[in-house]
């Protein structure tokens, strides 16, 4: 379980990006956030995994309070937290096996790691995944070589390796084009209910957030302003998570509570 209670970040001196915010995810669900941009989407992300540091709050995984965490500590929790990009951050001149393999940072030693002798069994939890997602055939080819949709498949995969107890993705497929998109939302949807893991996911796209998520928050100025079940996001809710943006994908028709 992740709870977030009264979080707050502010970056310098400005006013806060994230205000006060609650926010609890349970079990293995599939829960995407969406807002103009600049709502915070990102910082929170970035919160939970600790790539920047909370101005106030606590974020607890799993019975760890991790704003708390420093060092080996802090480096241990961060592993129990996946991470996908938008630009997938790759290294394009190594193979996929090498990508995949840098989940497993932290968990190998350094040396294994410089000589590629990655353990065993790294490398069959590697094929399965791979085979999972259809990159198997791609293992030894650079990362370079594949397209969008093979290039973020690597991206999800690296970050299973890690064992994570929660997935993060900020705008996974916001880079690809809208036929892989739905192909790489279908897949977080499936390995979430298929690992047991919740999969947290910033999207622009609300027409795929309703219809490969179970649960839509929305965010606006740094505060969750709608927090409910796809089918409740009705065009009122929009009106008020998108007023004056120019930004949302509005989701065409899809905007009408169905
Ligand atoms: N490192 C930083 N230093 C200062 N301000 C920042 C930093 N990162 C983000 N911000 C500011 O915080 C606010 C929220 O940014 P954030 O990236 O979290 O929004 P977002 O909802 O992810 O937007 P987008 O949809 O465009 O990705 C913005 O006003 C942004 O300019
Ligand atoms: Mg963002």
């Amino acid at each position: 379980m992740l709870k977030i209670t009264d979080l707050v970040k502010r970056y310098g001196t400005g006013e806060p990006v994230l205000k006060n915010l609650d926010l609890t995810i349970e079990g293995e669900s599939v829960v995407s956030i969406i807002g103009s941009s600049g709502a915070g989407k990102s910082t929170l992300l970035r919160c939970i995994n600790q790539l920047v540091k909370p101005t106030s709050g606590s974020i607890v995984l799993n019975g760890t309070e991790l704003t708390a965490l420093r060092g080996k500590d802090l480096r241990e929790a961060r592993r129990k937290i996946g991470m996908v990009f938008q630009g997938f951050n790759l290294v394009d001149r190594l193979t996929v096996m090498e990508n995949v393999q840098s989940g497993r940072l932290g968990y190998i030693s350094t040396w294994s790691a410089i000589t590629r002798n990655y353990p065993k069994a790294d490398i069959r939890r590697a094929f399965e995944l791979m085979e999972r997602v259809g990159i198997a055939q791609y293992a030894n080819s650079r990362a370079d070589q594949l397209s969008g949709g093979e290039r973020q498949r690597v991206g999800v995969v690296r970050a299973l390796m890690q064992q994570p107890e929660i997935l993060l993705a900020d705008e996974p497929t916001a880079s690809l084009d809208p036929k892989t998109s739905e192909q790489i939302m279908g897949l977080l949807r499936d390995l979430a209910g298929e690992l047991k893991l919740p999969v947290v996911i910033n999207i622009h796209n609300v027409t795929e957030a309703k219809e490969y998520t179970d649960r839509i928050v929305g965010m606006r100025y740094g505060r969750i302003i709608f927090d409910d079940k796809p089918d409740k996001l009705d065009e009122a809710a929009m009106e008020e998570i998108y007023a004056g943006s120019p930004h949302a994908d509005r989701g065409g028709d899809m905007v009408k509570a169905s």
